[in-house]
């Protein structure tokens, strides 16, 4: 009897990629996993129960071991290990086969081993793939990017883990090159500005309204059931209540207050930066990381800067409205850079991103799928070129509504002498764009008066200097 071939390998039985394998599996594939980790290889067999599954500590097995032209996913940590990875499959693989990287590469990383990879004959492409374990085990949203043709080899696998929204996969081809990970980077931006975003309204309802995290659980839960539904909310909701089991009371107060990161968000603001493109909420909320990690600076600090700021009361059911009402504007100013700078990158890269393509796949499964998604999907629809989504009609009229709250909020927060980064670059961000003259006259004045920078004149064409006294 002839041995049995595999439809879909992955490298890296991880969490990650032992979940992505099982799901693939559900779904009628056979499938192989490599892992240097024999327990993890022989893990995956057992978990994968009926369906056909083999694990392997060996990469010659693993390659010998799959269908022509093979498909092979890896979800490995970002960085140096991908390259090692690669290298050690290609002694095995054959021209056309494909090699996915599934993880949150760098998108130059994913430039530069396309390009490798191409003069060997095998195909790569770089997928960002966002939903945390239980979306890679049970749908995630996947952004696939390289070559068009290298997409369609997997395609049908891909759709059928992806999760749904309706019958509609949360996958679609982003675009040639790194699209994928240029994608996915941005999606982590937008993630790390939304979660910032959540921090600060804890901390104003927590400090100003005085809101027990019973009361915050019930206030999320409000705030989910209505425009601002989406999966950040719904776990922010859920942590107010969740006991400490190595403690009394519950676990959000004995968590240090320092935020790791693995560098996605700052890659999206350094990008962004190199466009000249602004993010200021995600720029907001990566500074906000660094300054969470200064914990000893800031403890050392409380006393002597101590400047007995006071916030004046108000009632927590019109605090808790009015937060409702600034977190839907800041969301939609935060989706609203991210696109922002993704429809740069398509230009600058010449990616050829669909807008309404990535909103439509950001629906479901991924981190910062939400409701407003689904409007922010119909703004592209209605117009593929828009500039930013500030000024579609239909958002237009909701951060007309919903600006005022959001003022009301960071005066309150100021007065508090609460930090409000994202909240207030949010607003800064949606005031700045309205503004037909900004005061940058002044700074172009200053370029010339020190450095003959030269500066253009709103009444007259061209380039003018002068000799400033
Ligand atoms: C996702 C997440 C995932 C990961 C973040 C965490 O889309 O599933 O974004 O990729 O959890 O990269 O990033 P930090 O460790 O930088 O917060």
């Amino acid at each position: 009897m002839s041995e049995q071939l595999y439809d879909f390998g992955m490298v890296g039985l991880g969490v990650m990629g032992r979940n992505f394998l099982l799901n693939v599996a559900d779904h009628g594939f056979s499938v192989i996993g490599l892992d240097r980790d024999a327990e993890k290889a022989t893990a995956l067999e057992v978990e994968a129960g009926t369906h056909p599954a083999k694990g392997t500590t060996d990469n010659q097995t693993f390659v010998a071991l799959l269908k022509k032209p093979r498909i092979i996913m890896l979800l490995v940590p970002a960085g140096k290990i991908v390259d090692v990875v690669i290298e050690s499959l290609l002694e095995f693989v054959e021209e056309g086969d494909l090699i996915i990287d599934g993880g949150n590469s760098f998108f130059e990383d994913t430039d530069r081993r396309m390009a490798y990879l191409a003069e060997r004959k095998v195909r790569f492409l770089g997928v960002g793939v966002s939903g945390g374990a239980k979306g890679a085990r049970f749908g995630p949203s996947i952004m696939p990017g390289g070559l068009l043709a290298a997409y369609d080899q997997v395609k049908p696998i891909l759709e059928a883990v992806a999760a749904k929204v309706g019958e509609d996969p949360c996958v679609a081809f982003m675009g040639k090159g790194s699209a994928g990970n240029y994608v996915k980077m941005v999606h982590n931006g937008i993630e790390y500005g939304l979660m910032q975003l959540l921090a600060e309204s804890y901390d104003i309802l927590r400090r100003i309204g005085g809101l027990t995290n019973d009361e915050l659980h019930e206030a999320f839960r409000s705030y989910n059931a209505g425009r601002l539904q989406s999966f950040l909310v719904e776990i922010t909701t859920a942590i107010f209540k969740q006991e400490d089991d190595l403690g009394s009371g519950q676990l959000i107060d004995r968590i240090l207050d320092k935020a790791k990161q693995k560098g996605t968000g700052k890659w999206t603001s350094q990008n962004a930066m190199d466009f000249g493109i602004p993010v200021p909420t995600i720029d907001g909320a990566v500074t906000m990381r660094g300054l969470s990690s200064l914990k000893q600076e800031r403890l050392d600090a409380v006393e002597l800067l101590n400047v007995g700021t006071s916030a004046s009361s108000v009632e927590k059911k019109q605090l808790i409205k009015e937060m409702e009402a600034a977190l839907y504007f800041a969301f939609i100013t935060t989706y609203a850079q991210g696109m922002s700078l993704l429809a740069e990158a398509s230009q600058e890269k010449e990616y050829g991103l669909d807008m309404e393509a990535i909103a439509r796949i950001w629906r479901g499964g991924c981190i910062i799928r939400a409701a407003l998604l689904e409007d922010i999907r119909q703004a592209y629809q209605n117009n593929r070129d828009l500039k930013n989504l500030l000024v579609d009609p239909n958002f237009a009229d909701h951060l007309k509504e919903t600006h005022v709250s959001l003022r009301t909020i960071v005066k309150r927060a100021i007065d508090a002498g609460i930090p409000t980064l994202t909240l207030s670059a949010s607003l800064a961000y949606f005031d700045a764009y309205r503004t037909g003259r900004l005061p940058l006259n002044l700074v172009q004045a200053q370029r010339d008066y020190f450095g003959s920078h030269t500066y253009e004149r709103i009444d007259q064409e061209g380039i003018f200097h002068t000799e400033w006294e």
